[in-house]
């Protein structure tokens, strides 16, 4: 109890001051370390809606208990606080297209991206309610799950075609 109790101390020790040694967040590598955790958060939904949607086409056979895994993992994502991944200066016109796709729209006046990631966190927790709740239910809630996602990818996100 004694020695696990130590190794906690330490790592927490040790998390604060890692965090101290990164400082100054404005740098070229804090932005596209920032810019790879905004777009492992993407690759997280895309894994977890690609299981739900599956299931919505009948491509992969309903699962309450996995449908309902996906939709909480979904939830839970789109609760993180994002507030260190979208730093200003972080568009694909000011770190290039190779980098991210993020439009500099996302930080312009009257940009309402904050409301497209609400938008998505209703939408993932109304699947949360439905996605354990028979095939049907989880067919409703994915329309406006799916909405939520290209809603603001139309405005946010540039395109590849
Ligand atoms: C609030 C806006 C917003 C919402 C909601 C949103 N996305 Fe995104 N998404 C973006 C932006 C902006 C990018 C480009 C990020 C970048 O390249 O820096 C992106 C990129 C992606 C990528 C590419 C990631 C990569 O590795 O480059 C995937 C996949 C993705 N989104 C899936 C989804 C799915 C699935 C959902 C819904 C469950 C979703 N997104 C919801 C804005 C959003």
């Amino acid at each position: 109890m004694k020695k696990s109790l130590t190794i906690l101390t330490s790592l927490v020790l040790s998390a604060s001051f890692s965090a101290s040694a990164i400082g100054d967040e404005s740098g070229d590598a804090a932005t596209k370390a920032a810019i790879k955790a905004r777009q492992a958060q993407m690759q997280l939904y895309a894994f977890n809606i690609g299981l739900l949607g599956g299931m919505a086409k009948g491509e992969i056979e309903y699962n309450a208990d996995a449908a309902s895994k996906a939709a909480a993992n979904l939830a839970a994502l789109s609760r993180l606080d994002q507030s260190r991944s979208w730093p200003m200066g972080s568009d694909n016109a000011k770190m290039g297209a190779e980098t991210t796709a993020a439009l500099p729209a996302i930080w312009a006046e009257g940009s309402d991206i904050m409301s497209k990631g609400m938008a998505l966190g209703e939408a993932a927790a109304a699947m949360e309610q439905a996605a354990g709740g028979g095939l049907d239910a989880l067919r409703g809630a994915i329309g406006p799950l799916g909405n939520s996602c290209g809603g603001c990818h139309k405005s946010y996100r540039q395109s590849d075609d």
